[in-house]
């Protein structure tokens, strides 16, 4: 009886490690790298590719003279040459998001990887790739954000700004068509991770313990047949709480009100 409490917890705390109730209910696409986010279960959005090779950074035409320079996965310090450039915030710190101003001239700092986080809408069907980045000069934030518009037929890569952003406040928000915008698997277990070392231990743990259960069990017990398996009658039970365990995720980690949950054992 008491085993079967202690082997109950040991169960739920471990599954508790990897099925965090607060990661199922608050679902964020976590990032990653400055370009990469990753969703609990796995999917997420990977824009690595999107600068081609040979490119600095994607040049995003708003309006005459006023250009937005992009590298999303890292901080870039190289700015298109001008004549007679009064201000450059970019290129000292580096940037992902610059503004280019042709009329005074001049290079603004609008964001860096530091500055990168992804953020979905409840339902998943949006994503947005946001920068935060706080102006000390002036005291002033401004936000810029990128949806992630999904376009998988496609192999090219187009960056817009949105009607909004034409009119210039402190909030830009652009547009990004993309085969790369689209949600894949990002962690395939297929490379050595903290994951799969643990799943090696709690194979090895398994297998250990049935053994020495096995051995114990048939030569100082006699037992032979099914019954040399250890703690027979909890294992038999393990589905059905493996099924309550499901359940009870799905549920959004609230108890079932069922007669036979936890409490009726
Ligand atoms: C750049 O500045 C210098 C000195 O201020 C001026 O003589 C020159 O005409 C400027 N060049 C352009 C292209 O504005
Ligand atoms: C570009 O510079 C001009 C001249 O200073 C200014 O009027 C304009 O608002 C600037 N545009 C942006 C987007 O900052
Ligand atoms: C673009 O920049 C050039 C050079 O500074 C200036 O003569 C022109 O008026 C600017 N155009 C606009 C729309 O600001
Ligand atoms: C603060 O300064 C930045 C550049 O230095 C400028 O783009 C922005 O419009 C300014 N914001 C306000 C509220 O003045
Ligand atoms: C900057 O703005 C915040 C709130 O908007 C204010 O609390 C803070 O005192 C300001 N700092 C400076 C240096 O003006």
């Amino acid at each position: 009886m008491y085993l079967k409490i202690i082997l109950i917890s040991v169960l739920l705390i471990t599954t508790n490690n990897y099925v965090n109730c607060d990661d199922i209910n608050n679902d964020e696409c976590k990032l990653r790298n400055p370009c990469s986010c990753e969703f609990w279960d796995g999917y997420g959005f990977d824009l690595n590719a999107i600068i081609q090779s040979g490119e600095e950074a994607y040049e995003i035409l708003v309006k005459e003279n006023i250009t937005y320079l992009f590298n999303p996965c890292s901080d870039i310090k190289h700015v298109p040459m001008l004549i007679n450039v009064t201000e450059n915030t970019c290129s000292p710190k580096g940037y992902t998001l610059c503004l280019q101003n042709k009329t005074v001239p001049e290079y603004l700092l609008m964001g860096n990887t530091g500055e990168a986080s992804f953020k979905s809408s409840a339902d998943r069907k949006l994503t947005f790739l946001v920068y935060t980045h706080h102006d000390n000069s002036n005291n002033s934030t401004i936000v810029s954000s990128f949806e992630l518009i999904c376009t998988p037929n496609s192999d090219k890569h187009f960056i817009y700004p949105t009607p909004a952003t034409l009119q210039l406040d402190n909030q830009l928000n652009f547009l990004i068509f993309s085969p790369l915008a689209c949600r894949v698997m990002i962690d395939d277990f297929s490379g050595p991770s903290v994951f799969t070392a643990m799943l090696i231990l709690f194979l090895v743990a398994v297998l250990t313990y049935f053994s020495i259960g096995i051995v114990v069990n048939f030569m100082y017990l006699g037992a032979r047949g099914i019954e040399v398996i250890p703690h027979l009658e909890f294992w038999k039970s393990v589905p059905k709480l493996i099924r309550e365990g499901i359940r009870f995720i799905r549920n959004g980690c609230r108890k079932v009100p069922e007669p036979d949950s936890y409490d009726a054992i």
